[in-house]
């Protein structure tokens, strides 16, 4: 990952309305998810009876969604703290092995990736650039994938859009050092090594 100063900026300011209250933009960021997803809130063993509707109010949505957003906002850090790179990896590869023993695999969290894409251009009132590349792996051998984000016509991208372009670039080059962690663990997790841990034993390994 190579993000040029501009690209760190942009990163920077865009995630700050999330850092400054994480627990609007993580309750924001699941509703998006489950909304798009009406499967994931099933693979929460307590999250199954979930009203996306109504997720504000739910502690236990919240409580993973805080971790997420944290875990991005420790991965906004590193960029300005590359000594701390090694522990936000480990943390990260940690998560990982938790999630892949769950079968929550690299499709997930691409997807994941697309809807915090999603919520970053909205949260930041950008229009999505009707097709971009989407978070993914840096394996050069996967397809691939495109996005549209509600731009249906090209010729209506204003110099605004133009900005959200960079933008979503700059965070897929970001959420790219995610997917690899997964993906490198994925091809090291043996599949077949499905235990489910508690909430609990999972917060030890985070
Ligand atoms: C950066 C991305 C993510 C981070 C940092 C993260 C973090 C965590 C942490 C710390 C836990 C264990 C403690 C807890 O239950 O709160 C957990 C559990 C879990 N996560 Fe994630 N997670 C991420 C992405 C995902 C994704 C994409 C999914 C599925 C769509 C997912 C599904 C789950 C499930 C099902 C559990 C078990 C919770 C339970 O059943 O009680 N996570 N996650």
């Amino acid at each position: 990952m190579a993000l040029t100063e501009n690209e760190v900026e942009l990163i920077k300011s865009s995630w700050k309305p999330a850092e400054d209250d994480p627990k609007k933009y993580a309750v924001l960021l699941f509703k998006m998810l489950f909304t798009k997803y009406p499967e994931y809130p099933k693979l929460f063993s307590d999250f199954s009876d979930v009203d996306v509707a109504n997720i504000e109010s739910d502690k236990r949505v919240l409580r993973h969604a805080l971790k997420v957003l944290n875990a991005i906002t420790g991965v906004v850090h590193l960029l300005g703290d590359p000594e701390k790179m090694n522990d936000i990896v480990e943390t990260l590869e940690q998560m990982a092995r938790g999630h892949l023993r769950r079968q929550i695999g690299l499709d997930k969290f691409e997807n994941l990736g697309h809807v915090l894409i999603e919520f970053i251009c909205q949260v930041n009132d950008f229009k999505c650039p009707a097709s971009v590349t989407v978070p993914e792996s840096t394996d050069s051998t996967a397809p691939n994938k495109t996005t549209n984000g509600g731009a249906d016509d090209n010729a209506q991208q204003t110099a605004a859009s133009i900005d959200a372009s960079d933008l979503v670039k700059s965070w897929t080059k970001l959420y790219s050092v995610i997917l690899d962690i997964v993906k490198k663990e994925s091809a090291s997790t043996p599949s077949k090594l499905i235990d489910l841990p508690t909430a609990s034993s999972m917060d030890d390994d985070i």
